[in-house]
């Protein structure tokens, strides 16, 4: 078994919100939209971009983590802010929501405010492998699927365990592969996404979070349903008709239309090939013993 471990940060650091500015959405060109990722897409069209599992997954980790208004939750990768928004109205807990996307960042904002939790959820522009928290800030880290598209995966959870107060715990949900995919779908997924992910097994997944000084709590297993092109071609349209977008340019429109569409279409097919887990893992201290005699469900 591996351990992660990652340099100390001693002094506390100054954690303001960034000041972001909006998109000009007037001034955006069809070029500029058919080269944005499917992440850079979801602060545009302010998807209600949930993890696996979605308002469920959410609900289990607000359960099973203890949520309560004494508690400080860190969620990696927030986007429009979701997860942040539904723990802090569930529980009343505290949640600073990170991800490198400004655009989504300032709709979580907004859709703190929305949800009247303003007053428990900072956002702020961070890196899963350079959090700017001092060690031992936080009771829960949570992490859907947002670490697949971490280049350096091991970095980012010695990031998670040094900023994890002792006997804290580590939510993660991640994504991968329960039939195997075709190179075609592999590649069409590199593109929306713009991460050269390479296929991953629930073996994998499972390998690299139980290590040290983590000691799984809880594990469930799922798989994706399979949906209709019609359903998801009608949550697009809902998603299009959206007030803001309808300033953009006619020719821009329609590039957003195609691309947005043709992602939703993508990820249609390819979650029918995927299973997830929710991990509860603890941050264990040194100076207990590993699990010997471990169980199954049967
Ligand atoms: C699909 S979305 C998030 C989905 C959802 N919040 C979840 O829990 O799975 C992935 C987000 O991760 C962000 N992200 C990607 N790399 C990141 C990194 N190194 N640090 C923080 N956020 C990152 C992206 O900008 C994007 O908003």
């Amino acid at each position: 078994m591996h351990s992660v471990t990652s340099q100390k940060k001693t002094s506390p650091e100054a954690h303001a919100n960034d000041a972001t500015a909006p998109l000009d959405i007037k001034a955006l060109s069809p070029e500029a939209i058919s080269t944005m990722s499917y992440n850079e897409l979801i602060g545009l069209v302010r998807e209600t971009n949930r993890p696996p599992g979605g308002s469920k997954a959410i609900m289990e980790v607000a359960h099973q983590c203890f949520l309560n208004p004494g508690k400080t939750v860190l969620e990696i990768g927030t986007s429009t802010g979701i997860t942040a928004s539904e723990l802090a109205q569930l529980t009343g807990c505290k949640v600073v929501g990170i991800d490198i996307n400004e655009n989504s960042l300032a709709e979580a904002r907004e859709r703190a405010s929305r949800k009247k939790v303003a007053h428990l959820c900072t956002f702020q522009k961070d890196d899963a492998t350079a959090l700017s928290f001092p060690d031992e800030s936080f009771d829960v880290v949570f992490c859907g699927n947002v670490t697949s598209l971490v280049s350096n995966r091991d970095k980012a959870l010695a990031e998670y365990a040094r900023v994890l107060k002792p006997g804290g715990l580590l939510a993660a949900i991640p994504m991968y592969y329960i039939k195997e995919p075709s190179d075609q779908l592999v590649n069409d997924v590199r593109k929306a996404i713009r991460v050269n992910i390479t296929p991953q097994y629930r073996q994998d997944w499972e390998n690299f979070f139980k290590v040290s000084p983590f000691a799984t709590l809880s594990q469930s297993n799922f798989s994706f349903d399979e949906l209709p092109v019609s359903t998801v071609d009608a949550f697009c349209k809902m998603i299009l008709k959206r007030p803001h977008l309808q300033s953009l340019p006619a020719d821009s429109q329609q590039a957003l239309n195609k691309i947005y569409t043709e992602f939703m279409q993508l990820f249609r097919v390819n979650l029918a090939h995927m299973g997830f887990s929710t991990l509860i893992l603890r941050k264990e201290s040194p100076d207990i013993d590993a699990e010997l005699f471990t169980s199954s469900k049967i």
